[in-house]
């Protein structure tokens, strides 16, 4: 992230274990979020480095990693929302076109069998 990165600062701590429940250090996390406005980096000609709150780390010997960060934030996504009667629609329904804020991690280690990708909510 930026140094003077808009947001509240976030201190993210866990660790990783395999479908058997057993560590896996040296695991990679590919992990990304959106920023404090909602947005995604390298998506928008918004002056926002592109890598801008994406980035990797691996899991140390005991299968924990930390991060540093900034609070995600919910959005709505904009390919939704351009859809003509989507926004109405979901007013109607008394429901929220925004997903709640979230970070995406994707797992990477040779011990699984393939990548696990999902997203940690708040
Ligand atoms: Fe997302």
């Amino acid at each position: 992230m930026r140094p003077d990165e808009p947001g509240t600062p976030l201190i993210v701590s866990g660790h990783v274990l395999d479908g058997h429940g057993q560590p896996l250090a040296g695991a990679k996390l590919d992990i990304y979020h959106a920023a404090d406005n909602g947005n995604y980096s390298g998506l928008y000609d918004d002056g926002v480095p592109k890598r801008n709150l994406r980035g990797h780390l691996f899991t140390g010997p005991d299968d924990r990693y930390t991060f540093t960060t900034i609070t995600p934030v919910a959005y709505a996504d904009p390919n939704v929302t351009a859809v003509d009667g989507v926004i109405e629609a979901v007013a109607a329904l008394g429901r929220s076109l925004c997903r709640p804020a979230h970070i995406h991690y994707e797992v990477h280690n040779a011990d699984l069998i393939t990548p696990w990708r999902g997203e940690i909510y708040f």
